[in-house]
């Protein structure tokens, strides 16, 4: 169920290139692998969107790279700090596929991490920038790990039910290869629950709202011209 709530920050922990941050969990509810948090960042006004990556007894936690003003507030929270949080919303990943391939690219990991918890044992392919970033691979023990220029793409193998999240170029990819594919985008969203249009795609001559209609959605859903030409 969807809530609002502002529960302490109880760490952030730097991992390689990226940080974790944990809050308690208050009443908040865990929601499916995929669906996303809406934090509002302190000194920000608008929200920004966050995976849900790990979900230890009474916490909450999430992998944040810090790529701009709003994500650069989050890892200077300090334990104790009240962080505002919405969720969770949209709609996450199916779990209920036989043979289960999670693909990640950068901090596209992060909602990974949680389905991995959430499917018991599933193989995963990781890929990442630099060795820096790889660190945050301590994730998902056991998971193949690629760093430029070898890609994600060059290891996926046939005939299993892809679960992707990563830049928008790896998912193309991907879903060139595996139309069955889910994949998680992360459109930039400003309200998260459908409010404001600003995360809207058109697909096959259809506006949709990424944060009611997604962020998960069929690799056949959004990339037919490029599955059709492969
Ligand atoms: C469903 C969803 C889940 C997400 N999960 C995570 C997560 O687990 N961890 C994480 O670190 N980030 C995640 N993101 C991305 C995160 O929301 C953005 O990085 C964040 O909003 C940037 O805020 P900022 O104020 O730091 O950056 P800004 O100052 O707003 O922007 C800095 C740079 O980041 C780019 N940017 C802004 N928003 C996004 C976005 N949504 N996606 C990609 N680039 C963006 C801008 O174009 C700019 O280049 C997710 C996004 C979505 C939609
Ligand atoms: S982020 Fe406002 S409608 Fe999707």
């Amino acid at each position: 169920m969807l809530r609002r709530e502002a529960p302490s920050v109880v760490a952030v922990e730097p991992l390689g290139a990226y940080s974790l941050l944990r809050v308690e969990r208050a009443t908040l509810e865990c929601g499916d692998p995929g669906q996303f948090f809406m934090l509002t960042p302190p000194g920000r006004t608008l929200p920004r969107a966050f995976s849900l990556c790990l979900a230890p007894p009474g916490e909450l936690a999430f992998l944040v790279d810090p790529v701009g003003l709003g994500t650069r507030a989050l890892v200077e929270l300090q334990p104790g700090d009240r962080l505002p949080v919405l969720g969770p919303l949209g709609r996450g990943f199916r779990l209920d596929v036989p043979r289960p391939l999670l693909v990640g690219g950068g901090i596209g990991i992060a909602p990974l991490v949680y389905a991995a918890e959430r499917l018991g044992r599933a193989p995963a392919i990781l890929g990442f920038r630099t060795p820096e970033h790889a660190k945050a691979a301590s994730l998902l023990q056991g998971a193949e790990v690629v760093i430029e220029p070898t890609y994600v793409t060059e290891r996926l193998s046939p005939g299993r039910d892809v679960l992707a999240c990563g830049p928008e170029p790896m998912l193309h990819a991907v879903a060139c290869l595996a139309p069955s594919a889910q994949l998680a985008w992360e459109a930039p969203m400003a309200c998260g629950y459908g409010a404001c249009f600003g995360c809207a795609v058109e697909i096959r001559g259809r506006l949709r709202r990424l944060c009611v209609e997604g962020p998960v959605l069929t690799a056949a859903d959004v990339v037919p011209a490029e599955l059709e030409a492969a």
